[in-house]
């Protein structure tokens, strides 16, 4: 070894001792006689102290730069009165160097290492990774996600899981993206197709009698990319047989609490984890992953505002929208820019406007508010029967201020979800130290797409009804609901899974209902049907993504900070320029001809 310790472990115990370091130049300070170098590997940073009296060592340090590669050999020693350093774990100790020797040198950095990530910009973070990865916060975050991977590996193994590889080169299994391909060269005009997660075979392996099945799967999907998506990500994949939701819900919770108390000190909001059904969870919060880290809830005043004066809540309602809101605790004392700015927020997601009621003092004693009660421009369309009802049905308080949207009801679901996080963050509501799972249940099996007019499955097509629900499925699919679940976490979808069809019969009926003809099922989906037929147990699954986890547990708001070389948000690689053109000779292999470029484009 080129060392005898690391950078992170000297400390007062050592004091006396010959040791020998080995990292990279973190900062080099010269003070005349003395030069320190901060010495910085994966383990921490040590200070290494060489004076004019070793000749050779002052010369050599002399040389030394910014992330030039060093081995030191000298002696630890306590640091001098007074030069302490209580925030660095070798703070109470320096290393009298008598020789150095320069690994390797280095070119100046295109940012500093020791510096604060987020001042840099992120495409040059993701061109020289291998020099983003050299800071402390991006190390922990890797490490951090390998004891969350390794917990996870272990927690399964000692339950009987078995560990188990699917392939990469597949064909498609749809997850509601488009897929990655792969062109054939022995098969000419044939494709592979990436996977979108290992769903089938995970249940053909239930068929295969493996019973316990995990896998922590890399899944590829071509989607629009945000902050929480990745083309390719990582799932902890599961798949049990013989047990309903329950079993796998309970499975789950368990490891998430105990990886909670093996990774992380912040308190859980709720054991057992909440389960809100799909529908209570679109009501309260407009959202089917709710953040329930703090209480503002959505409420709906179809009712009461249904006589009122308001076209604009009319006119909502009469084509068949909504009109809902939420409560700004304190907020009735907001500047009117600072409404205006709520205002514009939520038309980002569609809405045309934002209503607004303060509450600014208490009712008289007819239970009426007055004028000087109120802060509103739309009060005056409202009789003080309807003003007091509305109040009452939000539950506002004086000082609080009242906000509605009038919309189709999906416009009203997106821009009141995003405003109640907004609220939520501008009122100092979310205590950031709060783990809040929960699981969301009982989602519809199928959704209505108005552009193909016809029924897609929300999950994927080998979902199961609830068992009360099968009869409902050809006379009013948009009614069953799934024997599916998502487990959340502070308003992310770490997780979803369900319990599958294992009856050809109904996986039949299913098919039929998507609109799906023989032929269609038979080229897709053929191989699963028929391993139906030879005796498939009921079975059922969950996958986790990892990436959403450990960024979670990692306190970043972007999954790319716990991916060693991930993504940009288009797609795109930096480091290795990645996608990239390959040569005719290639594609004549793949008997592959590219269109020409405005073609491809214009499709
Ligand atoms: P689903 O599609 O819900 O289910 O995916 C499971 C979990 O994977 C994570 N995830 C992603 N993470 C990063 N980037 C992405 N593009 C991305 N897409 C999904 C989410 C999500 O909750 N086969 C089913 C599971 C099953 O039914 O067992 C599936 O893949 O955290
Ligand atoms: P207007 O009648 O357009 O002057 O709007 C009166 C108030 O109603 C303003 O505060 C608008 O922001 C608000 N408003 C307009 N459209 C909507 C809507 N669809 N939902 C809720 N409030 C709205």
């Amino acid at each position: 070894m080129l060392k005898t310790h690391t950078c992170g472990e000297l400390t007062a115990a050592q004091i006396g001792q010959q040791v020998t370091l080995a990292g990279w130049v973190n900062r080099r300070r010269d003070h005349g006689g003395l030069i320190f170098i901060d010495l910085r590997d994966r383990f921490g940073l040590t200070q290494v102290t060489i004076d004019e009296d070793s000749t050779t060592a002052h010369e050599v340090a002399n040389q030394a730069r910014n992330e030039y590669v060093l081995q030191v050999k000298g002696t630890v020693r306590a640091r001098p009165e007074g030069f302490e350093n209580p925030n660095l774990a070798t703070g109470a100790i320096e290393v009298i160097v008598d020789e150095v020797v320069i690994l390797n040198t280095a070119k100046t950095p295109p940012f500093y290492i020791s510096g604060n990530a987020d001042e840099v910009d992120e495409g040059l973070r993701l061109k020289y990774r291998y020099l983003d990865l050299r800071r402390p916060r991006m190390y922990n975050n890797l490490a951090l996600r390998h004891r969350i991977v390794r917990f996870i590996r272990e927690y399964f193994s000692d339950r009987d899981f078995l560990e188990i590889e699917t392939p990469i080169l597949l064909k498609s299994t749809p997850e509601g993206a488009r897929d990655f391909i792969v062109p054939s060269r022995l098969h000419a005009h044939e494709f592979y197709a990436l996977p979108q997660s290992p769903q089938q075979l995970k249940q053909l392996l239930m068929v295969a009698g493996i019973e316990r099945y995990f896998q922590i799967a890399r899944c590829f999907r071509d989607e629009d990319l945000r902050a929480d998506r990745q083309p390719e990500f990582t799932q902890l994949d599961l798949e049990m047989s013989f047990v309903d939701a329950q079993d796998i819900r309970a499975l789950i919770e368990e490891m998430l609490l105990k990886l909670c108390a093996e990774i992380s000190t912040k308190p859980i909001l709720q054991t057992p984890f909440p389960l809100i059904t799909y529908a209570e969870a679109m009501e309260k919060y407009g959202v089917d992953r709710p953040d329930i880290r703090f209480g503002v809830q959505l409420f709906n005043l179809g009712e009461v505002v249904k006589e009122s004066g308001f076209g604009v809540f009319q006119n909502a309602l009469a084509a068949g929208g909504e009109v809902k809101g939420l409560v700004y605790p304190g907020g009735a004392s907001l500047a009117r820019r600072e409404i205006d700015e709520l205002t514009e927020y939520v038309k980002q997601y569609g809405a045309k406007g934002l209503a607004w009621i303060g509450v600014t003092g208490a009712p008289g004693a007819d239970g009426a508010y007055g004028e000087d009660a109120l802060r509103s421009q739309i009060a005056k369309f409202f009789s003080p029967q309807e003003l007091s009802a509305i109040i009452q049905t939000s539950g506002a308080q004086a000082g609080d201020l009242i906000l509605i949207v009038a919309d189709k009801p999906a416009v009203v679901a997106q821009s009141l979800s995003n405003l109640r996080l907004e609220v939520g963050r501008r009122a100092n509501l979310i205590d950031n130290n709060l783990l809040a799972f929960c699981w969301v249940t009982d989602f519809p099996l199928l959704e209505y797409n108005e552009d193909e007019k016809r029924w897609q499955a929300v999950h994927h097509p080998f979902t199961s009804a609830r068992d009360q629900d099968w009869d409902k499925l050809e006379s009013d699919p948009g009614a069953v609901l799934a024997k599916a679940y998502d487990v959340v976490l502070n308003g992310w979808e770490i997780g979803g899974g369900s319990i599958r069809i294992h009856r050809s019969d109904l996986q039949d009926r299913l098919f039929a209902v998507l609109g799906l003809n023989r032929a269609d099922v038979e080229a897709q989906f053929g191989h699963l049907l028929e391993a139906f037929q030879y005796g498939a147990p009921p079975h059922g699954g969950i996958a986790l993504g990892i990436d959403r986890v450990a960024a979670l547990f990692a306190e970043t708001t972007s999954i790319r900070d716990v991916i060693a070389f991930p993504k940009t948000a288009a797609g795109t690689d930096l480091m290795v320029n990645a996608p990239s053109p390959v040569t005719e000779a290639q594609l004549k292999e793949l008997h592959i001809a590219l269109r020409a470029q405005k073609a491809a484009v214009s499709q």
